[in-house]
């Protein structure tokens, strides 16, 4: 079966001003690799991937069947898909949970688990995992103690206010609602200033209004810091409000079924919401999210 590589570029012509200059690697050692290849051009890579779990002794279960797909520095990209198809996993593989049965999982041509231990990589994922016994605000600073870095609490302070829950600073992640916990796993993911943002489901179990009011200050965070960001939802609305490039996946095995660039020019204020032109592209990826079931 043929991979279906996806091309990395925007058709809205965003990505060749700015994310793909970005090179900063804070001295990591994480820059592009010295054997004269490209590699290290490419944000994210999945070449091939196919992803089997074991149920048992006996069965497998195929995730992931012969995925390929690039996002490109500075690229924001969303992945919808129906559930159980594997989006998920995309992003296990991507933060070096899992490793894939066949393929190769990258990250400025290098494995994975390199970005991780230069805490490069901010991750907010479905189940929000706070600390239950840390307050809101040490649970937002733990990536400057994983780091071994010293916390720095005005960055605490202006992520916890920018996620709008900077008055539960010292409760405790069960004194908050489900959708705050959400906003503080967002704040802690973004602590670091990662080059590598990836989301699962984040603002899920947000109100409309917060949701979208989260999805411009995402947007802000991502232009202002052209963090390369691989965002899993479930609303269509939500891909075609943020990414250069929305993708859809097909049940499981999950395979790569639609891929969409909405173009719309950026910033893009909660009028695009409104417009013909958003709506076509929303109904379009609906009907193939119905079809990819
Ligand atoms: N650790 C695991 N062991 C066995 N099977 C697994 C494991 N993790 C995931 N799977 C299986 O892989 C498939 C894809 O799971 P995944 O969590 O990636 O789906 P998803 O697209 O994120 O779904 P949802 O939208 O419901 O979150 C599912 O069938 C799931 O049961
Ligand atoms: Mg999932």
């Amino acid at each position: 079966m043929s991979s279906p590589v996806i091309d990395v570029t925007s058709p809205s012509g965003d990505l060749s001003a700015g994310p793909t200059e970005r090179s900063t690697d804070g001295g990591l050692g994480l820059g592009p690799p010295d054997d004269g290849s490209d590699a290290g051009v490419t944000g994210l890579s999945l070449c091939g991937v196919t992803k089997e779990f074991s149920l048992g002794r006996h069965d497998t279960v195929t995730a992931l069947d012969d995925i390929s797909l690039e996002v490109a520095p500075g690229e924001f990209v969303a992945l919808l898909g129906p559930s159980g198809c594997g989006k998920s996993t995309v992003l296990r593989l991507l933060c070096g949970l899992e490793e894939p049965t066949a393929g190769e999982v990258r990250i400025r041509g290098r494995h994975p688990s390199e970005l991780v231990a230069g805490h490069r990589l901010g991750v907010a994922f479905q189940e929000h995992a706070l600390l239950p016994w840390s307050t809101v605000a040490e649970n937002v600073a733990l990536p400057f103690k994983v780091a071994g870095e010293p916390v720095d609490r005005d960055r605490v302070r202006s992520l916890l206010e920018l996620v709008g829950i900077a008055e539960f600073a010292d409760a405790r992640p069960k004194q908050l609602s489900g959708g705050m916990r959400q906003r503080a796993s967002i704040a802690r993911a973004l602590a670091l200033r990662p080059e590598v943002l990836l989301l699962d489901e984040p603002f899920g179990a947000l109100d409309a209004v917060t949701r979208r009011r989260m999805n411009v200050e995402l947007q802000a965070i991502w232009s202002t810091d052209q963090v390369t960001t691989l965002l899993v939802t479930h609303s269509v609305d939500e891909a075609v409000f943020l990414a250069d490039r929305v993708i859809v996946m097909t049940g499981r095995p999950g395979r790569i079924r639609t891929i969409r660039h909405p173009g719309f020019e950026r910033p893009r204020s909660p009028e695009l919401l409104r417009s013909p032109e958003f709506h076509e592209i929303v109904d379009e990826l609906t009907v193939a999210l119905y079809e990819a079931e």
